[in-house]
């Protein structure tokens, strides 16, 4: 175990290209689909975790606020899993903060539960690998396990673990946030993850046609064909919200602007710019390009009606210990 000190560990949020949409076993929550992304350097979270046995209960912070008890109670998780492997009963004090704003309803889960895999893992003295951490941050979000690592990651349907397909650097694209609206999204990823399996007609669609649509965008990615990569990724993205606007009640996370967002990415496109979208379980766009044509692109996005700003990343780096071990 650690000393007295906070271990601190930093991840960054990634993007599914490939999208994950459902899960194979709810209570391991294993993926239903293979899905690909990419790991993003512009959004990042810090959790340190300090071992407190003076404590009866974890104490769970977030972006300087005590956590919700929905927060907290999976935070706990991933601490009762870590304290598991290390056959501790220790509470700990946990803090996390996003440098970018989480009231704006970007992910923040995926790089959240990344760095806190690996702060706990590394305060509670686990000797663990990449991909042990990338299963215990699964279980608490399938996103989380891709956070583990930096560039293009893949996890595959059915996988405990995610694992690195292509460095970032060696596929150098940028990815522009359109952030749309405020607010919290409509409904969780879990609850429309199972909302789509029970009632959309569409789902059996979706779980047949993800897989040959993540081998194509792993094929692009290896290839390094943002055209044949784009194509895809759009495609992955719209079959997923297809399988969730068929679902009873219907599941719209789409706001006025992220369709005026995405016309404007058709239309770039038509004047001969490459770029392409993807959207999540909220109403942002996210857009990929490359790294010649991300200012143009930038700058037509910011442009469109009910676009707040555009954060604008490179690849990321894999999650990292930044002090305290
Ligand atoms: O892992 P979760 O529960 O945050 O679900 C992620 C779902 C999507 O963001 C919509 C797709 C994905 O693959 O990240």
């Amino acid at each position: 175990m650690s000393g007295p000190g906070p271990v601190t560990a930093i991840a960054h949020a990634n993007i599914a290209l490939a999208k994950y949409w459902g899960k194979a076993k709810d209570d391991e929550n294993l993926p239903a689909v293979p899905s690909l992304s990419l790991t993003l350097a512009a959004l990042s979270t810090t959790t340190s975790v300090v071992l407190r046995p003076d404590l009866e209960s974890d104490s769970v912070s977030l972006d300087g606020e005590t956590a919700a008890p929905r927060a907290r109670e999976r935070v706990i998780r991933v601490l009762d899993d870590v304290r598991t492997l290390a056959g501790s009963t220790t509470r700990a004090t946990v803090e996390s903060s996003n440098d970018f704003p989480t009231a704006a309803g970007l992910a923040s889960s995926a790089s959240g539960f990344a760095a806190l895999a690996l702060a706990a893992a590394r305060a509670y003295g686990l000797a663990v690998e990449p991909p042990d951490l990338s299963a215990i941050a699964r279980r608490a979000s399938a996103s989380a396990a891709r956070s583990v690592f930096g560039g293009f990651v893949e996890l595959r349907a059915g996988e405990q673990a995610a694992a690195p397909v292509l460095a970032g650097q060696d596929f150098p694209l940028v990815m522009l946030i359109a952030v749309t609206a405020r607010g919290p999204k409509s409904i969780g990823s879990s609850e429309g993850m199972r909302l789509t399996r029970e009632t959309s007609p569409y789902y059996p669609a979706w779980l047949s046609a993800a897989p040959p649509v993540f081998e194509r965008v792993r094929a692009a990615v290896l290839a390094r064909d943002l055209e044949a990569l784009g194509t895809a990724m759009e495609e992955s993205a719209l079959m997923m919200h297809a399988s969730m606007l068929a679902a009873r009640p219907a599941i719209v996370y789409f706001a006025p602007a992220t369709l005026g967002v995405v016309e404007c990415v058709r239309a770039l496109r038509k004047s001969g710019t490459l770029s392409y979208f993807t959207m999540d379980a909220g109403p942002h766009v996210k857009v990929l390009t490359a790294p010649e044509t991300a200012s143009s692109v930038e700058r037509a996005l910011a442009a469109v009606p009910g676009v707040e700003r555009v954060i604008a990343s490179r690849a990321g780096r894999a999650a990292a210990l930044v002090g305290g071990a």
